[in-house]
């Protein structure tokens, strides 16, 4: 039997998950459960690049795994996992971190968007290295495709020097090239409250999250930052806030931004577009909550953390074997 391809992709768990998770990945991970061996796991040890309290990170961890369940994934046929549990992540990571070089790291844009809020001083190494273990944990399940938004794909392209690199000094292929794939509509929706800049869960102003109340998501889509013209048209450039709300829209609805725009063809007032995008956000985001609610009070988190993490071992350690023969370290019974 040929095998199937691998998909592989992950959320930090550091703050509450924005509707710009949800478009730009979550809602697509499931997609991929039929076809490819899929493997989404929660990215706690990339969480500790930034500091953040202890207790949270335990929630926020807790809650994507419902989250991913929530969304459709189903454990019997995606290995949903945490980083940590797998150890291997850290130790691929420590011989990777010799394969990338400063100079690229300190060119990748979130390290630099990040690392500006700081002080020079106190900028943790984690932080900078961020994209070496991002590299180990595709690579690590040889993925082929890693499904993400569009921030991401720098991280992805970094990974694939890697892979060249890193092939091409042991003449073998000992990884496979893996492929950022971000959704057809949505990889990077924007503030509600200033769609020059991406929605982010870290900077909560105008954002939509996930947990938000029913009333609150309606209250944020109407009053959005739009512009004072009366055209519902695609054009980010000129019209930020109406394009953002139109992609939410088309990716909501599963249509092309075309088939967005034609139904609003008619419509001059954007109070009344604005109403129609909130309906649709509401009738995802709601059941959706609904399921995260029972998912959490069911408590199946803990099987499933431990049975993905099991499966997840088992496939990284034999990838870490081969590496570590591959670079010349001895390997006993
Ligand atoms: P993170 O946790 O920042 O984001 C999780 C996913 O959500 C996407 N995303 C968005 N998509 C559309 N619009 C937005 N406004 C928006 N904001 C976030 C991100 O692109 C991402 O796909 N480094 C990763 C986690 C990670 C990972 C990996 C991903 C660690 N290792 C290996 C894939 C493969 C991150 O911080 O994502």
């Amino acid at each position: 039997m040929e095998e199937r391809k691998r998909a592989l992709s992950g959320i930090k768990p550091t703050g509450n998950l924005t509707l710009g998770n949800y478009i730009g990945a979550l809602r697509e991970f499931k997609k991929f459960q039929d076809d490819y061996e899929t493997f989404i796991f929660i990215a706690d040890l990339h969480a500790l690049t930034l500091p953040i309290e202890p207790s949270f990170l335990k929630n926020n961890t807790k809650d994507i795994v419902a989250f991913y369940l929530a969304a459709g994934l189903d454990p019997q046929k995606t290995t949903i996992f945490l980083q940590s549990d797998v150890s291997a992540h850290a130790e691929l990571n420590s011989i990777l971190i010799n394969f990338l070089y400063m100079g690229e790291l300190s060119r990748m844009t979130q390290f630099k968007e990040k690392s500006q809020k700081l002080n020079h001083e106190a900028i943790g190494v984690g932080l900078f290295a961020y994209p070496v273990l991002m590299a180990s944990d595709i690579l690590l399940y040889n993925a082929d495709i890693v499904p993400v938004g569009d921030d991401q794909t720098q991280h992805v392209e970094l990974t694939r020097d890697l892979v060249h690199r890193f092939n091409e000094r042991y003449k073998k292929e000992v990884f496979i090239m893996p492929k950022a794939v971000k959704p057809k509509v949505g990889s990077r929706i924007m503030s509600l409250s200033d769609p020059t800049r991406k929605m982010s869960k870290s900077d909560p102003k105008g954002d939509i999250f996930l947990k938000d109340d029913i009333n609150i998501i309606r209250k944020k889509i109407m009053s959005a930052v739009t512009d004072t013209g009366h055209e519902i048209k695609y054009d980010p450039e000129n019209k930020p806030g109406i394009s953002n709300l139109l992609t939410i829209y088309a990716s909501l609805s599963d249509i092309t931004i075309e088939e967005a725009e034609n139904k609003f063809k008619d419509i001059t007032q954007y109070g009344e577009f604005k109403k129609t995008v909130a309906d649709k956000v509401i009738e995802v985001i709601e059941p959706f909550q609904q399921r995260y609610k029972e998912i959490l009070n069911s408590g199946v988190i803990d099987q499933v953390l431990s049975e993905g993490a099991k499966r997840a071992s088992y496939i990284a350690n034999k990838t870490l074997r081969k590496v570590k023969k591959t670079v010349g370290l001895y390997l006993h019974e």
